[in-house]
């Protein structure tokens, strides 16, 4: 079986493109795989100072990641700085990570240029996650594509430290899948809690229409025709409407006839669906969060077995052994 991992920040509402880029992916595998699913506060840490944000973001993810199916007993679910070491781990691999691999980091650079304050921590970030992959010994780690470059740079720290203190760390994969590899946001830019052009998860109907007729479009007039592969209303509709309802809807935009305010209350109306056993699911979920502590809890003591091991093994390896 493949030891499969993958994180998500708790710094805000969890979305529809963290669902398809890598929620949906990891509860796909839980059947097969040896899956470590995990809420890495301490990277939301680079962009959220608030207190009660953070906290009730972590509890919330948790909950969101639990009412979509993640089921608890098969896999290993836990929150990231409740390992403790990940950190240690993380600057056993600073020594062994080049100045230069960071600067070539593109998270970092649109990071900052959205407005996140460039601190240490976010300019390190990628080293942290190089930590929590190989704290485990992932094999496969699905993600979007935006994550890509960071699993690469994972693999390259993975491989300076094999090379500098003998073979230690699995060299990871990323599993990225190409149709669902960036979800556009409202803008038609990559959806993302950072960037405020979300469609979160579990909203409440009128909430959830306000968003899906903010969804950005161009002032074709209905009857022109228009190139649906460049509109993120048909990408988004595309992600919910059965393949029948797609050719329909294709075959409008190409002739003439696409009108866009339908269009949004048909994808409202599919999302709305689609998640509705799962939003109550949730509900019920935040009024028992004793029972989603307890969960977290039980993950963290699976979760810190395996990590120290490595770490022992690490701190060896290096001579932090005596
Ligand atoms: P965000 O950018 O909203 O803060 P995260 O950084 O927490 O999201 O991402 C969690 C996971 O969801 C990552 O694997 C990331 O690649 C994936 N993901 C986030 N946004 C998208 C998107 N728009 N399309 C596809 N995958 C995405
Ligand atoms: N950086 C990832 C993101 O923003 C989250 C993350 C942290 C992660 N550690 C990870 C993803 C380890 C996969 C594996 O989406």
């Amino acid at each position: 079986m493949k030891r499969i991992l993958s994180g998500i920040q708790p710094s805000g509402k969890l979305h529809i493109g963290n669902y398809f880029g890598m929620m949906k992916p990891m509860i796909s595998s839980m059947e097969n795989a040896e899956l470590y699913a995990f809420i890495v506060d301490l990277h939301a840490l680079t962009s959220v100072h608030d207190r009660q944000k953070l906290a009730a973001g972590t509890l919330e993810a948790a909950a969101d990641f639990l009412a979509i199916g993640l089921d608890p007993t098969k896999c290993i679910f836990w929150v990231q700085s409740e390992v403790p070491e990940v950190c240690e781990l993380a600057w056993v691999l600073s020594t062994v990570t080049s100045m230069g691999l960071l600067e070539r980091c593109h998270s970092y650079k649109d990071k900052t240029a959205k407005g996140i304050a460039a601190s240490h921590g976010l300019f390190a970030y990628p080293v942290l996650m190089a930590a929590d992959i190989l704290l485990y010994q992932a094999e496969i780690v699905p993600v979007g594509k935006d994550q890509k470059q960071h699993i690469e740079v994972a693999r390259d720290i993975a491989i300076s430290f094999n090379s500098t203190f003998g073979e230690t760390f699995v060299l990871p994969e990323a599993a990225i899948s190409e149709s669902m590899a960036i979800i556009p946001g409202l803008d038609g830019q990559k959806m993302s809690k950072s960037y405020g052009n979300t469609i979160p998860l579990f909203l409440e109907d009128k909430e959830l229409r306000k968003r899906v007729m903010a969804v950005q479009t161009d002032c074709t007039p209905v009857e022109e025709p228009k190139d649906p592969d460049k509109c993120n209303l048909y990408a988004l509709l595309k992600l919910f409407a059965s393949p029948e309802k797609m050719a329909e809807v294709r075959s409008l935009y190409l002739n003439g006839g696409a009108a866009y305010g339908y269009l949004k209350q048909d994808l409202f109306e599919l999302i709305r669906d689609y998640y509705a056993e799962a939003r109550e699911r949730k509900k019920e979920l935040m009024v028992n969060q004793d029972y989603l502590r307890q969960v977290l809890r039980q993950g963290t003591n699976k979760a810190r077995a395996k990590a120290t091991v490595t770490l022992d093994l690490v701190r060896d390896r290096a001579g932090l052994k005596y």
